[in-house]
């Protein structure tokens, strides 16, 4: 057993344990990746990640050439090995929101059969509150002999910037019974931040900072400052409550960009106003199509079903999707007095749920995609990384193009749904001749209304 250069095991090679697996070898570590699906542990050993997520491959081959990084199927290979282990599996929602830990309970019950004495089981997987220690009684009851530890470790990172966030690590919450525990995993992710501290971050930091308007520079400040020790039970709530809290600074932007559009104020200028209050901030106060993703709608239904389950009511929280659940709607109500959706051409440019990424889960996109195809629009659409995810999410008549052209081609009215950096800084004035019809529905208001209304759009924003 070695706490001082231990070795790791990652459950679930999601995201989150992918790009844990990926970092935590590159900074020395020699880490198990540990995963059901042959095709995502396959891709791996051939050094690359079965998503899109910039810089990722480069860390991932260099872990599996460097021999550190270890991908399999098979827990009775890995999990014995282990010091630590990392559950980094899924949480899907269920039905009525609540979150199904079918996942977590597997890992744990499965790891538990081969775990060494001493070994601590953190948990990664965002679980609502109170699940530490069913896991905790999981383990035992598996294996009533076994002296572990378990610590519950929220993980913070973004898609489209996941490399860039695990490897400049704004905050590390660790929360448990044993403090020595606590302390060996804060180790883990000190020894990343010196790693990190020499690296050149330049090749994949394209949406750092993108919702935020600025990007924090982690190099210079103390990585003690940034170490929050907490019980088990708060560390629980602390990811839940903080992807709340940043859904609903969406959706209160979102609710004022409505405002906007009836008395005629500019949605941008008022966050710009708001933003520089260092209490409020700017980042997460980008009104448009709304929040999607893995993690918003998952972790935020999930906590409304905590609430529930406790009897006790959450107003803000359900109003937050409430707003979220509108914004679609809203959209086309604005369309929908421009132009006659039925007879028109429409090209939605962007699918993923953000841009960087190509995932597609919850995509706001999408939804307006195929409702505007069922008001009998003609839809085409373009993403630059997510199309081949879309396909099983479009509605059947929604075509896909290769190209942005290909989609701007002859279309009467062009949706930016997806703010890519292809989008925002591509040359409108040439667009012109190839569009049909001139209006240009920016629904995640990042393009420049004076520039665009100058070339001879009729630009539309969300309040602005
Ligand atoms: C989020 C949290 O940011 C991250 O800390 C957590 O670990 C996982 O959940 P992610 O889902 O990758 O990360 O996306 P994020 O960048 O937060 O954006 C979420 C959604 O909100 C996207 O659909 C995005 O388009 C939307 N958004 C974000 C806005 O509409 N406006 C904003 O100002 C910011």
């Amino acid at each position: 057993m070695s706490m001082v250069n231990p070795t790791i095991t990652i459950i679930g090679t999601g995201y989150v344990g992918l790009t844990t697996s990926a970092v935590l070898s590159n900074a020395g570590y020699k880490v198990y990746a540990v995963d059901t699906d042959q095709m995502k542990i396959d891709t791996m050993k051939e050094g690359k990640a079965y998503f899109f997520e910039r810089g990722l491959d480069d860390f991932v081959r260099n872990g599996v050439e460097s021999g550190r990084l270890m991908p399999t199927t098979s827990y009775e290979d890995s999990v014995p090995h282990a010091d630590i282990i990392f559950s980094c599996v899924g949480t899907p929602s269920k039905d009525d929101g609540s979150s199904n830990l079918d996942y977590v309970y597997c890992a744990a019950e499965s790891s538990a059969k081969c775990m060494k004495d001493g070994c601590i089981y953190v948990q990664k997987s965002t679980v609502p509150v109170g699940t530490g220690r069913g896991v905790i009684a999981r383990i035992g009851n598996v294996n009533p002999n076994l002296k572990f530890d378990y610590v519950s470790n929220p993980e913070f990172l973004a898609e489209g910037s996941a490399l860039f966030d695990a490897l400049n690590i704004d905050r590390i919450v660790v929360g448990g019974d044993n403090h020595k525990a606590l302390e060996s995993v804060l180790r883990i992710f000190k020894k990343v931040d010196d790693f990190s501290k020499k690296l050149d971050h330049s090749k994949y930091k394209a949406y750092v900072g993108f919702y935020s308007g600025k990007v924090v520079n982690i190099k210079d400040s103390d990585f003690s400052q940034r170490e929050v020790r907490t019980s088990l039970e708060s560390a629980e709530l602390v990811k839940v409550a903080a992807n709340s809290f940043l859904a609903l600074k969406i959706s209160f932007a979102n609710s004022v960009a409505m405002l906007c559009d009836t008395v005629g104020a500019d949605v941008t200028e008022v966050m710009n106003g708001i933003g520089l209050d260092h209490r409020i901030g700017r980042a997460m106060l980008y009104s448009g199509l709304g929040w999607g993703g893995g993690c918003f709608p998952k972790d935020v239904r999930g906590l409304i079903s905590v609430y529930k389950e406790n009897n006790l009511d959450s107003p803000i929280i359900n109003a937050t999707v409430e707003v979220n659940n509108g914004m679609v709607a809203y959209v086309v109500k604005k369309l929908q007095r421009i132009v006659a959706i039925g007879s028109c051409r429409i090209a939605i440019l962007g699918l993923s749920f953000k841009p960087g990424t190509s995932d597609i889960r919850s995509s706001q996109s999408i939804l307006l995609a195929n409702r505007l195809f069922d008001m009998g629009a003609e839809v085409v659409t373009f993403d630059p990384q997510a199309n081949r995810e879309a396909r099983k999410e479009l509605s059947k008549g929604v075509e896909i193009c290769t190209s942005i052209e290909e989609a701007l081609k002859d279309s009467d009215v062009v949706v930016i749904a997806t703010e890519w950096k292809e989008f925002l800084e591509y040359d409108w004035k040439s667009a012109r001749e190839l569009v049909s019809g001139n209006v240009l529905f920016d629904a995640r208001n990042r393009l420049d209304k004076k520039i665009l209304t100058d070339i001879g759009f009729k630009y539309v924003g969300i309040g602005r």
